[in-house]
């Protein structure tokens, strides 16, 4: 059976004059359904840009990405938008609500864009991404924590496969962090390919792997994480240990 996600050698340039940012270079990746895969990186690493392609939104520039063994790169954006409306969830900060709509019509578009695929009550996952209360709301007069927790409810509306979210705990305090980190958890032991673009220990620690990218290729897959300074101090002690 086809992997839920896969990414095959991604490239992607960016050229603004005689500039060229090498966005992506070869970056391979297959997450299976069940997995919640964490993507971390220094800023500028390219962790956006590959989400994008992953989500059909953006056009590699070569490789190719498949959701459930479907092709959605090189496609047109018709036929893409189709592959996502049915398979994939996104979180990408204030991008996926429609602005003049309330919060909860956005939920119920979502369904209808997925053929009215999501189980459970809309309520019940506006209540569990902590924003019932804002439901009448629309997306400009949300703050960004309020936007990130209704991004979140539409990204799971119609129980895709397949999550990609954007830094989803960016801008939240830690209660409601740990509640959407425990809600996309939810979805991976649900069957979902869960993949988070992350910069918090706490995420890339609660994911069952972590693919770390540097200059917009896969560096290493450290595991568990381990911040770079205290990287620097295990080799320095260890040093120190072998000394005579
Ligand atoms: N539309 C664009 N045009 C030109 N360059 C771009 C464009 N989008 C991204 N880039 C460049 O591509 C590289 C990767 O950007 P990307 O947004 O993927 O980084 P990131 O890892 O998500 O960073 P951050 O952690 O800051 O969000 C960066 O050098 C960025 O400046
Ligand atoms: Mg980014």
């Amino acid at each position: 059976m086809s992997a839920a996600l896969e990414a095959d050698r991604l490239f992607r340039f960016y050229h603004a004059g005689d500039d060229e940012t090498l966005a992506l270079q070869g970056v391979s990746l297959t997450v299976e359904g069940g997995e919640m895969v964490a993507i971390t990186g220094p800023s500028g690493s390219g962790k956006s840009t590959l989400l994008a392609c992953l989500a059909g939104l953006d056009e590699p520039d070569g490789g190719v990405v498949r959701i459930a063994g479907e092709r959605i790169s090189r496609r047109p954006e018709e036929e893409r938008a189709a592959v996502r409306a049915r398979r994939i969830g996104m979180l990408f900060q204030q991008v996926n609500l429609v602005g003049h709509l309330s919060v909860e019509a956005n939920l119920a578009i979502a369904r209808r864009l997925a053929g009215n695929r999501g189980s459970g009550d809309s309520e019940e996952l506006l209540a569990r991404c902590g924003i019932a209360q804002r439901a009448h709301a629309r997306p400009s007069q949300l703050s960004g924590g309020e936007l990130a927790r209704a991004g979140l409810a539409v990204a799971l509306a119609n129980d895709p496969p397949v999550v990609l979210a954007d830094e989803p705990t960016g801008e939240l305090d830690e209660q409601t962090a740990a509640g959407i980190l425990a809600l996309l958890r939810e979805r991976a032991a649900a069957g979902a390919a869960v993949v988070v673009v992350t910069h918090s220990p706490d995420v890339a620690a609660s994911a069952d792997r972590e693919i770390r990218l540097q200059d917009g290729a896969e560096s290493c897959g450290l595991r568990p994480w381990i911040p770079s300074e205290e990287l620097a101090q295990g080799a320095r002690s260890s040093k120190g240990d072998g000394a005579p």
